[in-house]
């Protein structure tokens, strides 16, 4: 294995740009992420935030600037980089036709690890998804294809894990449940670089927040120190009402089990 530092940040991006032919969509991107951390890059539609991910994940080069993750280079050590990261793309990943254990052993196969179905069963049990392990993909809800596409992407234990828009088209009840295995994550020390449109899934997640605007990180920083940007709160007095969210949860239940066939489906927005 090629050598790296083991201080310093986990993720560290200086001066990325891109452009495809006129459309010059990242013009100078610099963001660290610790190690064990939860970062959130922020960003509308056609921000740049799947270029960002990609060229991360070596998919993609940059056109000029550096990044390195787990202190290898992503344009001269790729497949150093490749071995420490997963990618749990914008759109799901699992196999349809299979269930969700068997997907999990064949990738555990396709990585050559000893004891496949143990890595499953593991996975399974990790995520809640043990009593759904048998059944074909095809007749998970959304929330239960999102986590599966999670654990399948753990499978070798990669130390950083690159998720781009993991709750995108999914019910808030599926949310919560991708939410948990990202924290479950981050608690077990892995680094975590999600993308995503949804300011509340930042707040809820992130340790750090990145904001990417018209190429550029135009904010960074904690949630409180983003929240300080702006002035001070007033205080006024009024009545807390509860949110949609919270009607919505407390109709339907947050509490686990929720239905399994009525999540909406994975949608590109
Ligand atoms: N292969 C490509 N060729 C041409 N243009 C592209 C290509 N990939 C992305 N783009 C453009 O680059 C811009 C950034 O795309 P990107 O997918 O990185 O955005 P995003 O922030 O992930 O958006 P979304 O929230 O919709 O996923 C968009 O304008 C997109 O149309
Ligand atoms: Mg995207």
């Amino acid at each position: 294995m090629t050598a790296r530092t083991a201080i310093g940040p986990v993720i560290h991006v200086r001066g990325l740009e891109k452009s495809y032919k006129e459309l010059k969509v990242l013009r100078g991107v610099d963001f660290d992420v610790a190690r064990g951390s939860v970062f959130a890059l922020l960003g509308s539609n056609g921000a740049g935030k799947t270029t960002v991910v990609n060229i991360l994940s070596t998919l993609l080069k940059a056109d000029a600037g550096t990044a390195g993750v787990h202190g290898f280079d992503v344009a001269t050590q790729a497949a150093d980089v490749r071995e420490s990261i997963s990618l749990t793309g914008q759109f799901a990943a699992v196999d349809e036709i299979l269930s969700g254990r068997e997907n999990l052993v064949l990738i555990a196969r396709l990585r050559h690890l000893g004891d496949a179905g143990r890595i499953a069963d593991d996975l399974l049990a990790r995520f809640s998804l043990t009593d759904a392990g048998g059944r074909k993909v095809s007749t998970y809800s959304g929330g239960m294809r999102r986590r599966l596409d999670i654990a399948m992407s753990l499978i070798g234990n990669p130390p950083v894990i690159f998720l781009d828009e993991p709750t995108t088209g999914l019910d808030p009840q599926a949310r919560l449940e991708v939410w948990q295995a990202i924290r479950g994550l981050a608690e077990a020390g892995t680094t975590v670089l999600l993308t995503t449109q949804y300011l509340d899934e930042a707040e809820q997640l992130a340790d750090r927040i990145a904001i990417l605007h018209e190429g550029r990180i135009l904010v960074d920083g904690t949630l409180a120190e983003l929240k300080r940007l702006l002035p001070a709160a007033k205080v006024e007095y009024v009545e807390k009402q509860p949110t949609l969210e919270d009607v919505f949860l407390t109709l339907v239940g947050a509490a686990g089990n929720a239905p399994t066939s009525e999540h909406a489906s994975e949608d590109r927005s």
